[in-house]
């Protein structure tokens, strides 16, 4: 069931920045709709592992409000088709990059079987309880031995207490995961740390617009306790962000 906090967390903040964007400028549309923690070079290292090329058409399945589809599309000039389920997420996506998007859960995705290059999935298997069904799909709607790219965050032992809406697989169960719905997993590594200021500060300008104008509504309480929690679990080391290229067998 979604939460009120994810629907915060996913919804209404994305329409939050697609108005700050809309303020501040289409340099920062990127850095501040790429909501999964992708960054320019865990973006690079996913399209460079998935073999991206000119014209694939790529999946991005929980694309939030489109950054790293459109990234996709000016860096390597892929044609993305978003999938999204919360609908001011995916209005956010349409406004800033004009992007096609389909506003359909990641278990259900009303695509042909066969007719995808490439999917992408970032940060989004840790907010989803049944990933096996999601796997599944997108096994399905991809072309045989195509490549999905993953951001996945996860667990060092289980977690009692996860923010809202969260189920952080650890790294045993992610590979078993992927195997059971088809995909062979063929590298994986730690999301670089690094994130050029280029971007951190354009992001984070969205960021402060968004809380100068909206501080005070219950879902940017909502919100910004979700990530407080999030990071809470970086600092202490539980989590960690990885990127993995797996092809589909
Ligand atoms: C952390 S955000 C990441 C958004 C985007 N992938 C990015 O990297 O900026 C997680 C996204 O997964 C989406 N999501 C949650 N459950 C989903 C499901 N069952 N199918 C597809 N997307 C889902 C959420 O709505 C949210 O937009």
């Amino acid at each position: 069931m979604t939460s009120q906090a994810m629907v915060a967390e996913f919804d209404e903040v994305a329409a939050w920045t697609a108005e700050a964007v809309g303020d501040l400028g289409d340099e920062h549309a990127i850095p501040a709709a790429c909501r999964g923690s992708a960054s320019p070079a865990a973006l690079a290292w996913l399209a460079e592992a998935c073999e991206l090329s000119a014209g694939d058409r790529l999946l991005d399945v929980g694309a939030g409000s489109g950054g790293p589809a459109a990234w996709a599309a000016k860096r390597f000039g892929a044609r993305p088709i978003l999938l999204e389920p919360m609908p001011a997420a995916g209005r956010a996506a349409s406004r800033l990059f004009g992007l096609p998007v389909l506003t359909a859960d990641g278990q259900r995705i009303p695509l042909r079987t066969g007719s995808i290059d490439v999917a992408w999935c970032l940060g989004v298997l840790c907010t989803v309880e049944d990933k096996a069904a999601v796997l599944r799909e997108i096994h399905r709607v991809l072309t045989p031995h195509a490549s999905l790219g993953l951001l996945v965050v996860v667990a060092d032992e289980p977690i009692a207490d996860p923010p809202d809406g969260n189920y952080f697989p650890l790294q045993s169960e992610l590979v078993d995961l992927l195997g059971a719905c088809g995909f062979d997993l063929v590298e994986q590594t730690e999301r670089p740390a690094a994130v050029p200021l280029s971007w951190t500060r354009r992001a984070q300008e969205v960021t402060a617009l968004i809380s100068a104008r909206y501080r005070t509504h219950p879902a940017y309480a909502l919100a910004r306790r979700q990530d407080t929690r999030l990071a809470d679990l970086f600092d202490r080391g539980r989590l960690s962000l990885q990127l993995l290229h797996a092809v589909s067998l």
